[in-house]
């Protein structure tokens, strides 16, 4: 798909989101030479920002320590321009749509317009109608479009995310939203469906008959850093598993699309979410960990807050090829570690030999056939696999093939938020969530978060810096294996 020209027009260009990953990702866009000409950036502010103010917020980032920061910044105060508007009070959109107009006459003709919503979710619904009252999204006119780029998260729950899904589609329509999920923009989680579909060495062992259990693993060694108002009430389970670790998993377990087209990889992805099933009701104790990190309750002052902090839960899928192997996945924050990594088992007997290791008591060692997509930070891959031990032994030994990223000659890394940007200018929409996939993944952890808010179901606590609770080892040890992490 072609780039286009465009106007950026970022809600809540002052935020953190702003600051942390869209404004670096602008710069290196720019410093890619990646933004097309004449491209133009709207920031939206309800302080009295001046262009000068953003710049230097981006300056305060990582782009700032660059030797070429002075003159892409440079560049950058010059295509931007600040909106002053409250965002609830419709009068003053009339002051956008006047700055989008003038710019699109000085450019001489209309421009595509991609309207980044980096603001709370709660605030949609009305922004949304704000720009529809004031005709700013009507830009149809068969030359160019207007799209609209929204962050998770997406509904607080099945409900909440059906009527968002439902109310922002019927203004828009589906194919002019692009949802975020910046874990699906990540080089390496790009090619997960490359890896699975073009290696038929492991392609073809990639079922149930091979694979006996499929471990993710997503820790944070930061906390909640201070943003209490986010993350209270939401936890790990709606913050990462609803949303980033189900799309790795469906990524690491769906059937190979007809094409590599947006609507094929889509239509797949879809169909293997509504095939994932979470623990029955009564196993929900034993298949399901929450826990919290010790100074949790103190950092944010909610000295009875049940907020999860970690998530760890047993999954399975329904359909020939994935019958009978558990899908494990576990999240946290405040850990020993930042390691994402995908993990799967290939073994003896596949599914079946989940119980055969477990019953091996000879004490022969468990044969490891790993394969670790290692998604950050020390992304590659490793597979671990056992040899034949040199010399007169007649014993196997493991060694690890390993695959960095950082030494494949001309590797350079674009960052998911640069990727993002990028997609949505050009109408791509294959790294973005549809709205389908976001109930599907909803109709996944709905049912352990209501098992959750049952007043006996425990919530464990573990150390900040520690590898996470007792309670999600023993998760997956009742199963004879335990959690691998490849870094
Ligand atoms: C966000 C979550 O979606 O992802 C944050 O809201 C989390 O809580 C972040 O820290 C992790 O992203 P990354 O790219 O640093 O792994």
């Amino acid at each position: 798909k072609k780039l286009k020209n465009t106007i950026l027009v970022i809600f809540g260009i002052t935020g953190d989101l702003s600051k942390r990953k869209l404004l670096p990702a602008l710069y290196n866009l720019e410093r890619a030479g990646l933004l097309p000409e004449g491209f133009r950036i709207v920031g939206v502010s309800r302080k009295g920002t001046e262009p000068r103010d953003i710049i230097r917020m981006l300056k305060q980032s990582e782009a700032g320590k660059q030797a070429d920061c002075p003159d892409i910044c440079e560049k950058l105060e010059k295509i931007l321009s600040i909106v002053d508007m409250k965002l609830d009070e419709g009068d003053t959109y009339a002051g956008l749509s006047r700055e989008l107009s003038r710019i699109e006459a000085e450019a001489g003709r209309p421009l595509n317009r991609l309207f980044y919503l980096a603001i709370p979710a709660s605030l949609f619904p009305k922004v949304t109608e704000r720009l529809a009252e004031a005709d700013l999204n009507m830009h149809e006119n068969g030359i160019c479009e207007s799209r609209y780029l929204i962050e998770k998260p997406f509904g607080a729950d099945l409900a909440s995310a059906k009527k968002l899904i439902s109310d922002l589609n019927e203004r828009f329509g589906e194919e002019r939203i692009f949802r975020i999920d910046h874990y699906l923009a990540k080089e390496t989680v790009q090619n997960i469906l490359s890896f699975r579909f073009s290696n038929p060495l492991f392609n073809g062992a990639w079922n149930n008959r091979h694979i006996s259990h499929i471990m993710v693993t997503a820790s944070e060694s930061i906390g909640i850093e201070g943003r209490t108002a986010f993350y209270e009430g939401m936890g790990a389970m709606r913050d990462l598993v609803q949303s980033h670790l189900l799309q790795l998993l469906a990524l690491a377990t769906m059937e190979k699309p007809k094409t590599m087209e947006a609507a094929e990889i889509h239509r797949e992805k879809e169909k293997i979410l509504a095939a994932i099933r979470p623990p029955e009701p009564e196993r929900m104790k034993e298949e399901t960990v929450r826990a919290q990190y010790r100074t949790y309750r103190k950092e944010t002052g909610i000295a009875d807050s049940l907020t999860e902090t970690y998530a760890a839960v047993r999954l399975s899928i329904d359909t020939p090829e994935w019958k009978g192997v558990p899908m494990f996945i576990r999240t946290g924050k405040a850990l020993k570690e930042k390691v994402t990594e995908i993990t799967v088992v290939f073994t003896e007997g596949g599914a079946e030999s989940l119980t055969s290791a477990r019953a091996d008591a000879a004490g022969a060692e468990i044969k490891r056939n790993y394969l670790t997509l290692r998604i950050q930070p020390n992304e590659g891959i490793a597979v671990d696999l056992d040899i034949k031990k040199p010399g007169l032994d007649e014993a196997t030994q493991a060694v690890q093939l390993d695959f960095c990223y950082r030494d494949a000659p001309g590797f350079e890394q674009i960052d998911a938020y640069a990727r993002v940007l990028y997609d949505g200018m050009r109408g791509d929409r294959t790294l973005f969530a549809t709205g389908d996939e976001v109930l599907a993944c909803w109709r996944i952890t709905e049912p352990v978060l209501r098992a959750w808010d049952s007043p006996d179901f425990p919530l464990h606590f573990y150390d900040n810096g520690s590898a996470g609770p007792e309670a999600a080892d023993e998760l997956i040890q009742k199963t004879g294996i335990a959690w691998f992490t490849d870094s």
